[in-house]
């Protein structure tokens, strides 16, 4: 029987943090160890050029795609089991974004895409509504002239990645979901417009989809907001300084209700279940009557050992870019064959 294909990707943009791992990382080692699918997992570097720093620092920018390779690898990553490569080594990717761009995406979609919205012009504003303190949508026209077109751009990029390895599941954290949506949108319209060529992929989510910040359980923990993140190649010592000046509730009970009393209280039990596969019951047996520094000292002693494989460097870059040669041969010759049948669809010889 053939299997099913699955793909993923991360961008190589800063540090990978726990939340990539449990919302998506750990989730692809899983899946490959499965034995059921066809893994490719590349990285996403075309796709981490929408957000570069200013300014450019050429060695950070090589040290961050090494490292993304690095951190799959170590992750359980296996080349032998899974196609690991490059993006921008398989030219096939912008080709088909730049046909799918040109023939079936108004930019209206593009526009209307959170993270497009996030991270252009389009900001919220509270203000003061009838009494109300109320958020409402402004845009910064001056913000908006000003974005490069690749953010813009960026989930067709997204959507060929997929498309062109005949994907049927991506494994993805929760904040993806709206681009694989449009994914899946793109084709079926090329599908309907041009003949059945596409399938439409399904998107696989953990357990942990979207975990919070350690300093603000409202907001996503995310790499453009390094100080609540706990990074995957944190050193003990910052582990434990991070997690015990992590936010908590006023309850002083560990005890799980995300949205009311104790969101970030929650947040912590979530890592601490994931990491130790106790069920929250359990958890909260096991803390019972006592506070949370107790919890939190629990926590920090789990977190050190989950991440030890992420400390320990043991290949050097030149055997990571051999890894990421071999992959991108295969991912080439899979997706362009896929490109010349596009091509021939839309009438180009
Ligand atoms: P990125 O670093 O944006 O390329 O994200 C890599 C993967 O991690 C994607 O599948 C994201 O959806 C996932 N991810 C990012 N942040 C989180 C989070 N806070 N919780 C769970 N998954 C996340
Ligand atoms: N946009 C994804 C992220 O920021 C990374 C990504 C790029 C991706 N192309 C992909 C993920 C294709 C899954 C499939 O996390």
């Amino acid at each position: 029987m053939v299997k099913s294909v699955l793909i993923s990707g991360i961008q190589p943009t800063g540090r990978l943090h726990i939340g990539n791992y449990l919302g998506a990382l750990r989730n692809f080692v899983k899946l490959q160890n499965s034995d059921k699918y066809q893994c490719y997992f590349f990285v996403a570097d075309y796709h981490s050029l929408t957000s570069l720093t200013i300014p450019f620092d050429l060695k950070q920018k090589q040290k961050e795609v090494i490292d993304t390779i690095r951190a799959y690898l170590a992750a359980g990553l296996d080349p032998k089991k899974s196609t690991l490569f490059l993006q921008s080594a398989v030219s096939a990717h912008t080709e088909l974004a730049w046909i799918l761009m040109s023939t079936i995406t108004p930019v209206g979609e593009l526009r209307r895409m959170t993270q497009f919205k996030e991270k252009s012009g389009f900001a919220r504003r509270s203000v003061n509504l009838r009494k109300n303190m109320t958020k409402y949508p402004v845009i910064d026209y001056a913000a908006l002239e000003a974005t490069n077109v690749g953010l813009l751009t960026y989930p067709v990029l997204m959507a060929a990645d997929i498309l062109l390895y005949d994907t049927k599941f991506v494994p993805v954290g929760h904040d993806q979901l709206q681009h694989l949506e449009l994914t899946r949108e793109l084709a079926r319209r090329f599908n309907k417009r041009f003949g059945k060529i596409f399938i439409e992929p399904k998107p696989l989510l953990t357990e942990t989809p979207r975990l919070m910040s350690l300093n603000d359980p409202a907001r996503k923990m995310s790499k453009s907001h390094p100080a609540g993140c706990l990074f995957l190649d944190d050193k003990p010592a910052d582990i434990r300084k991070k997690i015990q000046r992590a936010v908590t509730d006023s309850k002083n009970k560990v005890q799980y209700d995300k949205k009311e009393a104790n969101p970030a209280v929650s947040n912590l039990m979530r890592i601490y279940k994931e990491l130790t596969n106790k069920s929250i019951r359990e958890i909260e047996q096991e803390f019972s009557g006592k506070g949370y520094a107790e919890f939190k000292k629990a926590l920090a002693d789990v977190v050190v050992d989950a991440l030890k494989v992420f400390r320990e460097k043991k290949r050097t870059n030149e055997s990571l870019m051999k890894v990421l040669k071999r992959g991108n041969v295969k991912a080439v010759s899979v997706a362009t064959k896929k490109l010349t049948a596009v091509k021939k669809r839309i009438g180009l010889i």
